[in-house]
């Protein structure tokens, strides 16, 4: 059995985690940036690189405490290599790789996106490959088949803008606030969904790409009329994404009657109208829908060490002078979608 220490830094959470092979979580720390980001309504490259830099030594101490271990009793140091700000993920990185020297310990450089795609077999033990997991979250929306350990074939990406990243712009168009998703999805409770023509773009088109900019322009429009109430806006928008998520899922799952189960993760996962349209989804489908619980479906470093270790546990270890990298696809053959990458 292998114990792998976790770290994630390529946003605005910093975290790290003790996970073992047998899904055991002996601790995950974490800790975000909501109120430094705040002010700016969005997350700021050069405020969360340093913030990481200020909280990671004692997270990781801490992580060790809780497990009540020392470096001495990982098999590996796992962190994000990317994708993600660059500045952040070169923070968790080095200090992974100096972890790794002082102790002499493998490093095990993870793709964040390989971190989110795995961590369901963290939480659900019967999921089997090869499952469809739709990543939605401020940085990621995309469709990608699971087919086993390195083995992704992503099926729809976003050609613009990720789902959660249109959940913050609208909140801030709307002065809801920051992050936006839970403003917006509170906001829309008292709301009507049907108040406010707004478009879904790409709707029946027959790739399952995304595109979210045409739907924050439209938010824009209806707010700068002044016709509707908040809380109408709010309501139509997120029903707006929940029909296009839900549209562009049908149109994957179409292609890959191979899935054994609809798995959903990113932190788009929490809010509970989403989580519902896919239930209904995958079950008119026939198949389960997982969604892991909502910790370990927005950024984490439990989700870090469990892919490392199952990296490790093949035998994929990282040299010390691996890069971090803004970019880093998870299926590097996947075809180029106008705006693909630019959202990892
Ligand atoms: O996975 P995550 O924590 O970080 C990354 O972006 O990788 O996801 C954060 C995103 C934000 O855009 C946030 O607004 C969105 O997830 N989000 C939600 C909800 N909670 C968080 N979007 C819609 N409804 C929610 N309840
Ligand atoms: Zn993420």
């Amino acid at each position: 059995m292998s114990l792998i220490l976790g770290i994630e830094s390529s946003c605005d959470e910093t975290a790290a985690a003790l996970v073992a092979s047998d899904r055991q979580i002996l601790a995950h720390c974490l800790a975000g940036q909501e109120s430094a980001h705040g002010p700016y309504g969005g997350v700021v490259p050069e405020i969360a690189a340093r913030a990481h830099v200020e909280i990671l030594p004692a997270l990781i101490e801490q992580a060790l405490a809780e497990a009540g271990l020392g470096l001495r009793d990982v098999d590996a140091i796992a962190a994000t290599a990317g994708p993600g700000l660059v500045g952040g993920v070169m923070v968790g990185l080095v200090a992974a790789k100096g972890l790794a020297l002082a102790a002499g310990k493998p490093l095990v450089a993870v793709n964040h996106l390989e971190g989110h795609a795995l961590s369901p077999m963290l939480s659900d033990p019967g999921l089997a490959f090869p499952y469809l997991l739709l990543l939605v979250s401020g940085g990621h929306c995309q469709l990608l088949l699971v087919e086993g350990l390195g083995r992704y074939r992503r099926l729809a990406t976003t050609i613009d803008d990720a789902a959660g990243e249109a959940f913050d712009k609208t909140a801030k168009l709307l002065g809801l606030g920051f992050p936006g998703g839970p403003a917006v999805e509170r906001s829309a409770q008292g709301g009507d969904a049907a108040a406010v023509p707004l478009p879904r773009p790409l709707l029946g088109s027959p790739e399952p790409h995304f595109s979210f900019a045409g739907l924050k322009s439209a938010v824009l429009r209806a707010r700068e009329s002044g016709r509707y109430a908040t809380q109408d806006i709010a309501a139509s928008f997120q029903q707006a994404v929940v029909d296009s998520l839900v549209d562009r899922t049908r149109r994957a799952l179409e292609r890959v009657p191979e899935a054994t189960a609809l798995v959903v993760a990113g932190g788009v996962a929490a809010n509970s109208s989403v989580r519902s349209a896919l239930t209904a989804l995958a079950s008119a489908r026939g198949l389960p829908f997982i969604a892991p619980p909502l910790w370990l479906c927005t950024d984490n470093a439990a989700m870090i060490a469990w892919a490392g270790g199952l990296r490790f546990d093949a035998g994929l270890t990282d040299p010390l002078d691996t890069p971090a990298r803004a970019r880093w696809p998870l299926d590097p053959e996947a075809e180029k979608v106008r705006g693909a990458g630019v959202k990892a």
